[in-house]
């Protein structure tokens, strides 16, 4: 065996082999955060041009009146790839409104027994029969849908 086998300098023990693990695991640590961090931030920023470009590719949706509840209630669906909030109020007119909140993007959900549409994000609250908002940091009310009801179906599209 030549001395330079048994040389520590040229031939470093496990530590090298540890060393190399714990920063390859650092870095994939550190990967993980700046996922998590900056996905947040990437969805804020991109929400305007995503909300457009899914906006644009369905722009009808029919729903048999046999699937929908009573009146007094409401059904969430999805309009393209976003959720959706079909409202049959109890004197039988049908709203609907797109329902994602205005303000960071939770879905919102109709509390009949609050006559309200309401967000439990940050406690945003619309108007149930127009989407305006009526309390909370909303920047704007959702998103209004035309609703026809005919042969046996509602039918919701973009106004
Ligand atoms: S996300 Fe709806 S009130 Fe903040």
């Amino acid at each position: 065996m030549s001395s330079e086998a048994l040389n520590p300098e040229l031939n470093p023990p496990h530590s090298s082999r540890r060393d190399s693990l714990i920063k390859i695991g650092t870095g994939l640590v550190a990967a993980c955060y700046a996922g998590a961090a900056g996905y947040p931030v990437y969805r804020y920023l991109s929400t305007p041009v995503t909300r457009a470009n899914e906006q644009g590719q369905v722009s009808t949706v029919s729903i048999p009146l046999k699937d929908l509840p009573g009146a007094g209630s409401a059904t969430m669906f999805l309009f393209g790839s976003r959720p959706a909030l079909l409202i049959h109020h109890a004197d039988g007119r049908y709203v609907s409104f797109d329902a994602v909140c205005t303000h960071l993007g939770c879905t919102v959900k109709f509390e009949p027994r609050n006559s309200r549409i309401f967000c439990a994000c940050h406690g945003g609250t619309y108007d149930m029969n127009t989407g305006a908002v009526i309390a909370g940091p909303p920047p704007r009310g959702l998103t209004n849908f035309k609703v026809e009801v005919a042969d046996g179906h509602v039918t919701v599209s973009r106004a």
